[in-house]
Formats: structure tokens, sequence, C-alpha cells
């Protein structure tokens, strides 16, 4: 039987999570990232999803279309900036989110949660971040897909934290956050039912990591993507890190705790 999150979350090696899949080889959160992400073998891939107009979570980071997919040339008389939760999962499936990152992925679709659980949870676990979207949603596409015992939800949001946890008890949570870490945060951030801390790097410092471990509480970071922080966080006990490299952070993990 494959590893649940809640045992992978147990293990003692620091964890190695790719942020928006392999994001530096192929279009960030799309299959193909989520793919290269599972061939190196991560310990788990990392993605965000947006609610569409018609209430469909969808894998997407930003609140607008424009970065990275080519909204604009299908919708040319749109105002700037076109909300991805103005248009419906019909008119996502139009676009095209890989030509942003080179023309070998040229006419990469969105995908949906539901299409990326079924495709990666198999393969990889997987730590979903909820941009946007109810509680009663993100548990409709996690019910009878393997997803359910292979993920950890993430959330900047504490308040949707706190309505899934008492909705999943069971459902392992990480509280993101950023700015200094004070004890009025981290014990905000734990009573939500949380149990990993996912703090940002620039914010992070050695000693947090100790604070969080205090609370009975794992330790994450965001974005790590320089050998030398590693290996620092690594020395200061952290237990997972999220980084857009994950292929040089495996290798680097490999060799100061083989
Ligand atoms: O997973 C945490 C990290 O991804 C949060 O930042 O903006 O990349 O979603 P962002
Ligand atoms: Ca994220």
């Amino acid at each position: 039987m494959s590893i649940t999150a809640r045992e992978m979350l147990a293990t003692s090696r620091p964890l190695v999570i790719a942020h928006r899949g392999d994001s530096r080889q192929a279009p960030e959160n799309t299959l193909p990232a989520f793919l290269k992400a599972t061939q190196l073998n991560v310990d788990f891939v990392e993605l965000d999803y947006q609610e569409s107009r018609d209430g469909v979570p969808i894998v997407f980071h930003d609140d607008t279309l424009d970065r990275i997919t080519n909204a604009r040339q299908v919708w040319p008389d749109s105002p700037p900036e076109i909300a991805i939760a103005s248009r419906s999962l019909c008119e996502l499936r139009q676009l095209d989110a890989g030509s942003w990152f080179s023309t070998e992925f040229r006419e990469t679709p969105l995908s949906t949660l539901a299409e990326v659980c079924d495709v990666i949870a198999p393969r990889s676990l997987l730590a979903i971040e909820r941009k946007t979207g109810s509680v009663r949603t993100l548990l409709a596409v996690l019910a009878e897909n393997v997803a359910a015992q292979r993920s950890v939800v993430m959330a900047f949001d504490w308040q949707f934290l706190t309505e899934l946890h008492a909705a999943r008890p069971l459902l392992p949570l990480v509280a993101l956050g950023e700015g200094p870490l004070t004890d009025e945060k981290l014990a905000a951030a734990q009573a939500t039912g949380a149990c990993v801390i996912g703090w940002q790097n620039e914010a992070l410092l050695c000693d947090d990591v100790g604070r969080i471990h205090t609370r009975g509480l794992k330790a994450w970071c965001w974005t790590v993507d320089n050998r030398d922080r590693a290996a620092e966080l690594w020395s200061a006990g952290l237990d997972g890190l999220i980084t857009n490299v994950p292929g040089e952070m495996l290798k680097l993990r490999r060799e100061q705790f083989a």
C-alpha cells in the first residue's frame, strides 16, 4: 500500500516539496510540471488552486490569467487583468498555459484539481494550497479520491483551515504565513488545527524552528532555492522545504543525510 501523507509527515528526514511541480523545467501548476516532479521522486508535489466562475477548483496560482496564459489573445476585448474567477471551466479549457514557458509546452491546458488528484496522487503525495474556494468544494473533490489519504492541505487563510479541520479532523493541514513569527501568530496558527507551520523563507529564523517544535508541530519553509540556506535550515531541524529546484535539493539531501 502507498504511503499516506500523515505517514510521510512522521518520517525523520527533511522533506523536499516541489513548488508548483518541477516549475523550472515545465510550466508551473501543469501536469507536465507535476509529472516531472514525480519522476524526481520528491516527497510532495505542491500545487495551488482557484475556483472558476462556476465553482470548479482549477489548478492555478494567480488571481488573474494574464501572466501565464494566452487569455489576452483569446479574449482581446476584456478589461486589463482577466480574473480567473470571471471565467467558467468551459472557457478556461480554451487557454494555453504552456507557451509562455516555451514552445515545447504549447497548448498545455489548465487542469482541474480533480484531474490532478486523479493523475498525480497515485504517483506522489500532494501539498494542495487553497487560494480560493469553499471547504465544501474541496471536500467534494477529495471524496472517494486516493488524494484524500495522500494530501496535506495548505492555506494562508486560517479561518478556512479552522473550518476544514472541524469538517475533517484527520486531514493534515499546513498553516502558511509570512512576516515575523510572533508567539501570537504561532498560537493562532496552531489553533486552526494545523500540524505543520509553513513559513516564509525571508522571515523564518533558525530559532523559530525550535519554537515550532516545542509546540509539537512540524516546520516547513517556502520557497528555498539556495543550497546554503537549505543546509542552514536543515541544521536547525527544519522538517520540509518547498522549492523551485527540487532536483538540486534532493541531491543536497543525499549528500547531507547519506
Ligand atoms: O506553498 C507555499 C507557497 O507556495 C506560498 O506561496 O505564492 O507560491 O503560493 P505561493
Ligand atoms: Ca503555493
